[in-house]
This record gives structure tokens, sequence and C-alpha cells, in this order.
């Protein structure tokens, strides 16, 4: 459905110097800096699939998505839509796709929702009939009908957000870009926004691209995910695989009334390990002892059997680490990385 090859995007931007004198020379000078917002990237989607694609503040995902858009020609490398390139053939491709841009709308601001919908319908020449089965739809997913015949810019946020996806899907496009689509939404709207991609996904089969800084989009949206940083792919896989490989630590949370006997478990004899394998914390209120651990050398078998021989415990939790300090976690190592390439290279 979507083929994306060896894709790069530079901008070229007059040189900025830094306080007021910088600026005045800068208007000036005739020096130029070229930024590489997107760097060879290459990745293809299926039909039906929905895919997240994330990355940390000016990683580039913007600009991957204008670039699929037709909004934005790339540097170099080419992009295929449903076998349309959308820079050369912008109005076939309209045609296969939404797009919503959670942070501007794409409705008319004065116009009633009602009459950006009409004019939607002439534009991608909808069929009255396909129109009134579409609305239908859209009404029972997005409640539209709530406020459809007030002006755009009178619409609440999440208001605005059902709206803009609804324009979006109107013409049943078989792709969806939705750029941070549940940007500062209530968890209510949230809730109500991703359960409408989920529906338009199943019913439609509408391949979905989706930016997001909400671990929870893609925890309950995405099977697959696309981690870019400084426009480079640093990742393309199952969320599964990716907590596996970086969600090495788990813990064990147990309810104890006797904490004294807990307290003097030496975990690292039992286990054999190092006592650095593990840490332990005591919640004195909750009377909680929990244990963290890194699983690839501790096995939650283990510990539960060490506690309940010696203990009487009255309730377990077992957790596993959160996407979003895996998610953290990769941005702080790309970020380090980074720092250690520019001390590198500014040592020799
Ligand atoms: N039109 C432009 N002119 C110059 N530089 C740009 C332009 N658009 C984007 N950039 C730069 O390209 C980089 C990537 O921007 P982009 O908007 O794609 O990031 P992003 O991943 O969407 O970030 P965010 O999570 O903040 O939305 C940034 O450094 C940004 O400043
Ligand atoms: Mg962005």
């Amino acid at each position: 459905m979507i083929e994306v090859k060896n894709i790069s995007k530079s901008f070229i931007s007059p040189k900025k110097y830094p306080g007021l004198k910088g600026t005045i020379k800068g208007l000036f000078s005739n020096e130029k800096v070229e930024k590489v917002a997107v760097n060879d990237i290459s990745f293809s989607i299926g039909e039906g699939e929905i895919v997240g694609y994330i990355g940390s503040n000016g990683a580039g995902k913007s600009t991957t998505i204008k670039m699929m858009t037709g909004i934005m020609v790339p540097t170099s490398g080419s992009c295929l839509v449903n076998g349309v390139d959308p820079c050369k053939k912008r109005n076939e491709n309209a045609k296969n796709i939404g797009v919503v841009f959670g942070q501007r709308t794409q409705l008319w601001w004065d116009l009633p929702l009602s009459e950006s919908f009409t004019i939607l319908k002439e534009i991608y020449d909808v069929s009255d009939e396909a129109y009134e089965e579409r609305m239908e739809f859209l009404n029972k997913v997005l409640e539209l009908n709530e406020f459809f015949d007030k002006p755009v810019r009178t619409l609440s946020l999440g208001q605005r957000m059902r709206a803009d996806l609804g324009a979006a899907l109107l013409h049943n496009p078989k792709v969806l870009y939705l750029d941070e689509p549940t940007i500062g939404l209530d968890l209510v709207v949230k809730e109500n926004i991703r359960e409408a991609i989920k529906e338009i996904n199943e019913k439609y089969k509408t391949t979905v691209i989706l930016t997001t800084h909400d671990i929870g989009d893609i925890e309950e949206l995405c099977r697959r995910i696309i981690i870019i940083d400084k426009g480079t792919k640093i990742y393309d896989g199952t969320l599964e695989h990716l907590k596996e490989i970086y969600g090495t630590k788990r813990s064990i949370s147990v309810e104890v009334r006797q904490y004294d006997k807990v307290k003097d478990i030496a975990f690292d004899e039992l286990l054999q390990v190092e006592k650095d394998a593990y840490e332990t914390e005591y919640d004195g209120e909750k009377s909680v002892f929990t244990i963290s651990f890194d699983k690839r050398k501790i096995k939650v078998p283990q510990i539960l059997s060490i506690l309940m021989e010696r203990v009487d415990v009255k309730d377990v939790r077992i957790e596993e680490t959160q996407l979003e300090e895996i998610v953290k976690q990769i941005y702080l190592e790309q970020k380090e990385q980074a720092v250690e390439e520019l001390e590198a290279a500014a040592n020799e």
C-alpha cells in the first residue's frame, strides 16, 4: 500500500547568530545551513495496518508524513502510495488519502461544519448515496450531530478533532494519516478517537499511519511501530518485540504483614546472583514490599517461591517495564550517543 524508499528531506535556511547583534549580522550574511530533517528512511506498509510513527520532538515525523501526503517534495528518494507518487499526482493521491494534523484544522474556520462537509463532498465527488451511508457511520462513531451546524471556530478542541477526523474520512480513503490526533484531548475524548480509528480500520481495512507522543495511543492501536530519531529510522517492528528487547525489568510487589522476615531474606545468596541484579523497596504505610530485577537474570517464580516459603503473602502484583519507560530509555540512549559523537568530533 505504501512504499517509502530511501526518502530524505533537507531544509536550507539562513545561518542564525546568537543575540540581537547576531540577528542583524544574519540579515546581511549569505551563509546558509542545511538541516537534514529526514535521512534515508525506507519502509513499506501493507493494507489495513495501523503503524505508529514515533520519535522525540523534531525527529522528523511530520516531515515524513508531509512527504507521504504530497505536501512536501522529498530532497531524494521515492514514495508510492497505492501505486501513486503523491508529489507528482496530487489529485489522484488525494482520492486515496485522508489527513488529520492535530495541531491545526483542515476545515473552514468560519463555516458551519455541515457546510465544510458539503464542500468536501463536492471536492471528492462523493455520490449522494455514498455520502448518506458514510455520514451515518461517521455520526455513529464520532457523534458529529452534536455540533454539525456550528461554525468550526466555536467547537471545543475535542469536537474539532472529531470533525477533522470525520472530514478526512468522508471519501472513504484507503490510507489515513494522523499527525498527533489526540494532542491536548481529555482522557474520554482520547478514548473515543481511538475507538473510532479502530472501527474505521476494522470495517474498511483503512491503512493508518499515526504519529503521537501518547504511549496510550500506541498501546491501544498499533501492533507495529517505527521509531525515528534525528531523521533516521532506529526501530521498525512489533510492539511486543520492542518490549522484549528493551523491557528487561520486572517487578513483583507483595503485601506482607511481617516485613521483619522479608527484610532478612538474602536474595543474592538464594538466587546466586550479584546484589545489583535486583533492587528492593518497602512501603510501610501499605505494607507492600517490592523487588525489581532483570528478567534475564532472575525469573518470577524463583522470587515468588522464596517469598511464599518464608512469609505470609496477602497479595501479589507482577509488573513489566512500561512501554513509556522503554521509549524514554530509547530516546535518552539516542541523545547520549549523539553527545558522545559530538564530543568525539570535537576532540579530533
Ligand atoms: N519548513 C521547514 N523549514 C525548516 N526546517 C524545518 C521545516 N519543517 C521542519 N523543519 C525542521 O525539521 C526537523 C524535523 O521536524 P518535524 O516537524 O518533522 O519533527 P516532528 O518529529 O514532527 O516533531 P514534533 O514531535 O515536535 O512534532 C526539525 O528540526 C524542524 O525544525
Ligand atoms: Mg510533528
